[in-house]
């Protein structure tokens, strides 16, 4: 029911910032899409499909290529995956609803059309998915792959299969798709983007499930999932892969084939600030030595693996959340500004092979401070709800699987 209001002409004497910016983007979206409704339908279906292809010769070539370059390439995918999800014509609704299920955040198409450009997480993910297809392909005649939260663009995967029918690498007979998602904006984005790019004949089904229920018919040759966020927080990555991964065939490889989730105690200012100060872009390759040093590593927290997923153990606690227990961590002694540190969770993805995403590659691997752990000193607020230890004391650290995943530290 809508709430009434006292005063019904308050609403229109302020702009709210979130409605604003999306009248904006979806006036210029119009507007855009007027000045390019010039070109034909095939134009356009070219245009988008060139700009997949372009992007994945440079992901894929073996030769250095510059940031700029790539920066470009990916904001020319960028621009006409839009003009698709424009053309699919997602009610308000559809395109905004953002809400948090029992296993994490499912983000709108809306705020979920940028992870197309997020460079080098698509870069470490294309490449090695690339190299495991062509390591499956060697033992058999076809594959099937699952990518669950694919999102609106299911950017880890489209713009390679593009790759793949431009270039003949591999044809549809020896690659079978599905692509899962359970915003019903995000599949109505998805079925326009794979119409236009011409993949149908790649895409066995496009189904609209919840990944941490769905079962698939066929076994599985490859897993492909990213649905996290920077501390290894908020989305339901490790929700998705416990349940999926048990239709792998037994040789089928999840891609990232590990991630490492590690912690670390920082001084904030170095880590996040005069680190960066010089660099052109954040990157792994353009972290700062002399705050690499400053840093004082605690460990892994955990690692996901399909070998770690099988074996996990969920605790249920009162009230039926459950938790998976992690590491148990020793906080090292001696260290004299202990007290004016915090922890920062980051995670190192192996994707395939040698090919990964780094801390600082991209925001899913971006260090997330966690304000709410102290050591050798205290919270001001008496009342407080935080983790409060000393230097030499074991922490075991579990993994929360709710509406809100993360990591819980509780002192042994
Ligand atoms: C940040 S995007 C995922 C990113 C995407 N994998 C990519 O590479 O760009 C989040 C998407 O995951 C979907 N999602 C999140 N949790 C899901 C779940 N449990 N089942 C199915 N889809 C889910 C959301 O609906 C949303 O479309």
């Amino acid at each position: 029911m809508e709430a009434q209001s006292s005063q019904p002409t308050a609403s229109l004497q302020y702009a709210d910032p979130q409605v604003d910016e999306l009248l904006k983007h979806s006036i210029r979206t119009q507007l855009e899409s007027l000045l390019k409704a010039k070109l034909t339908t095939g134009q356009r279906q070219l245009l988008l499909q060139k700009s997949f292809v372009d992007a994945m010769t440079l992901v894929l070539s073996n030769t250095q290529v510059e940031h700029l370059q790539l920066v470009c390439a990916f904001e020319a995918m960028y621009d006409q995956a839009v003009q698709s999800m424009a053309l699919a014509q997602l009610s308000q609704e559809q395109l905004t609803r953002q809400y948090v299920s029992a296993s994490g955040l499912i983000m709108s198409p809306y705020n979920c059309k940028h992870t197309i450009k997020d460079v080098y997480r698509i870069q470490g993910y294309a490449r090695g998915v690339d190299q495991a297809i062509q390591s499956k392909l060697k033992h058999s005649p076809s594959i099937t792959i699952l990518y669950p939260a694919c999102g609106p663009f299911a950017p880890l995967l489209l713009p390679l299969l593009s790759y793949y029918k431009d270039t003949e690498k591999y044809t549809k007979e020896q690659i079978q798709v599905i692509l899962l998602d359970v915003h019903p904006g995000a599949i109505l984005a998805l079925k326009q983007l794979v119409k236009d790019l011409q993949l149908d004949d790649y895409i066995l089904r496009i189904e609209q499930s919840d990944a941490t229920t769905y079962q698939p018919n066929e076994s599985i040759d490859l897993l492909v999932l990213e649905a996290m966020q920077h501390g290894f927080t908020k989305e339901g990555q490790l929700s998705i892969a416990k349940h999926l991964v048990q239709f792998l065939k037994i040789d089928g490889w999840m891609i990232p084939q590990n991630v490492s989730v590690r912690g670390m105690m920082v001084i904030g200012e170095n880590e996040f600030n005069q680190q960066w100060k010089d660099a052109e872009y954040s990157h792994s390759l353009n972290m700062d030595a002399s705050a690499q040093q400053d840093r004082v590593e605690l460990g892994e927290i955990l690692s996901i693996n399909k070998s770690t997923l099988l074996n996990m153990q969920e605790l249920e606690l009162q009230g039926g959340v459950k938790v998976i227990p992690a590491s148990q961590i020793t906080l090292p002694k001696g260290i004299e500004d202990m007290s004016k540190r915090i922890l920062a969770i980051y995670a190192h993805i192996d994707t395939f092979a040698k090919e990964g995403v780094g801390q600082y590659d991209s925001g899913i691997t971006h260090p997330k401070p966690d304000m709410t752990f102290y050591i050798d000193t205290k919270p001001r607020d008496i009342e407080h709800t935080h983790f409060v230890a000393n230097s030499g004391d074991t922490v075991q650290f579990y993994y929360q699987l709710s509406g809100l995943p993360g990591f819980v530290p509780v002192k042994v």
